[in-house]
């Protein structure tokens, strides 16, 4: 189950320099490249002339993208500027000499990109405050996953796994059940704020929260970047706070971007017992979410099928979530696709131009699941 009309994360700022690069997203491949003065864009990897990979070419000095094959550029729009073999190379260029162009944001040290031909719709993207503010201190983490994204969403969602797989016991009287709590819908996804009793712990982190403090943790699902966002209190005042992002690179990989900031023990040297803490957790998730079956699930309208009282909520509100965007049209037809992938029928995500101007594309669209279901 992929979706469209999202802001995913296509790359990390700092590896989009001045040459091409290719981010595999949704099933499909595109370029990302930036012009003289620094923006960053984001086109249809395949080019419309002999399907060659523009992710193998160059940045050229006038801000557009040159073709491997036969140096066909392209601008930010998409449109091709330069044919060199042409007598007249930058006139007469046919009205199909155009590739699809995806809006771009650069934010938060990521290049962001709308992959959907319907912006005015977009979840907004979210603010990532802790990021410019000195009091907190900064760890990253990349990784791929062999696992579709909704598994990558589960192990972050699921409340009782925290005990089980990470041993973090939620409170005294049972460790594996969690405090009572709610969800708060946002209009870029939903939120909830837990309470929990957890008995004591050691440790250097343990060590700051007084005996039978309660913790809050604060989580918010962020449809861009499909980001679980978590503030988890080590003590009153500090807080280990994180951004899981996910990206779909296909139906069973899926990419993880991770930040995580702390507001205590700032010194340089203890970035990496900060950031270990949180890709322990991260490994053991990574473990359950790649094992998963079916691999290329789930794809269904009502998930999950049996429901227990306070561990599955988060997960619920995220497949009604789901549920809606299937419902707008957004979701891509993977069984079609694979068939026409089969075939040699090459296709695209539609882009906002495509919609203002559907005439003279040489690759159709995606078939998606129709609005409604
Ligand atoms: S294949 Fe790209 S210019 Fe010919
Ligand atoms: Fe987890």
């Amino acid at each position: 189950m992929l979706i469209t009309n999202v802001w995913y994360i296509a790359e990390w700022s700092e590896n989009v320099t001045d040459k091409p690069v290719k981010a595999r997203m949704l099933g499909r491949d595109f370029v990302l490249f930036r012009d003289p003065a620094g923006k960053a864009h984001c086109l249809s990897n395949t080019c419309c002339h002999r399907g060659a990979s523009l992710s193998q070419g160059k940045c050229q000095e006038d801000g557009t993208v040159s073709c491997p094959f036969h140096g066909w550029r392209f601008n930010a729009e998409g449109r091709c500027t330069t044919i060199p073999s042409a007598a007249n190379p930058a006139g007469d260029i046919p009205a199909a000499a155009k590739v699809d162009s995806y809006p771009t944001e650069e934010r938060h040290g990521f290049i962001w990109v709308f992959l959907g031909d319907r912006p005015e719709e977009a979840h907004p993207l979210f603010d990532m405050p802790e990021n410019t503010d000195p009091a907190w201190r900064k760890v990253t983490f990349t990784d791929t996953w062999k696992a579709n994204i909704h598994w990558m969403k589960m192990v972050d969602l699921d409340q009782v796994h925290l005990h089980i797989v990470h041993g973090i016991p939620l409170n005294e009287e049972n460790p594996s059940r969690p405090s009572a709590h709610a969800v708060e819908q946002l209009p870029n996804g939903f939120r909830t704020h837990i309470v929990s009793r957890p008995p004591p712990r050691g440790g250097s982190w343990g060590q700051l929260r007084q005996e039978r403090a309660e913790v809050n943790s604060y989580l918010t699902f962020y449809v861009p970047g499909f980001t679980l966002y978590g503030k988890v209190e080590i003590a009153k005042g500090f807080s280990n706070v994180f951004y899981s992002m996910s990206t779909p690179i296909d139906e069973e990989n899926t990419k993880l971007y991770l930040i995580a900031f702390r507001n205590f023990m700032l010194e340089p040297d203890k970035d990496k017992d900060h950031l270990d803490r949180n890709l322990r957790n991260v490994y053991q998730d990574k473990a359950i979410a790649e094992n998963h079956f079916p691999k290329r699930a789930p794809d269904v309208p009502e998930w999950p099928v049996i429901n227990v009282d306070r561990e599955d909520l988060l997960m619920q509100t995220y497949w009604r979530l789901m549920r809606q965007l299937r419902g707008k049209g957004w979701q891509v037809d993977r069984l079609r696709l694979d068939e026409l992938d089969r075939n040699g029928d090459h296709r695209v995500i539609p882009s906002p131009g495509r919609r203002a101007d559907p005439a003279n594309w040489v690759y159709g669209t995606v078939p998606l699941v129709a609005g409604g279901q």
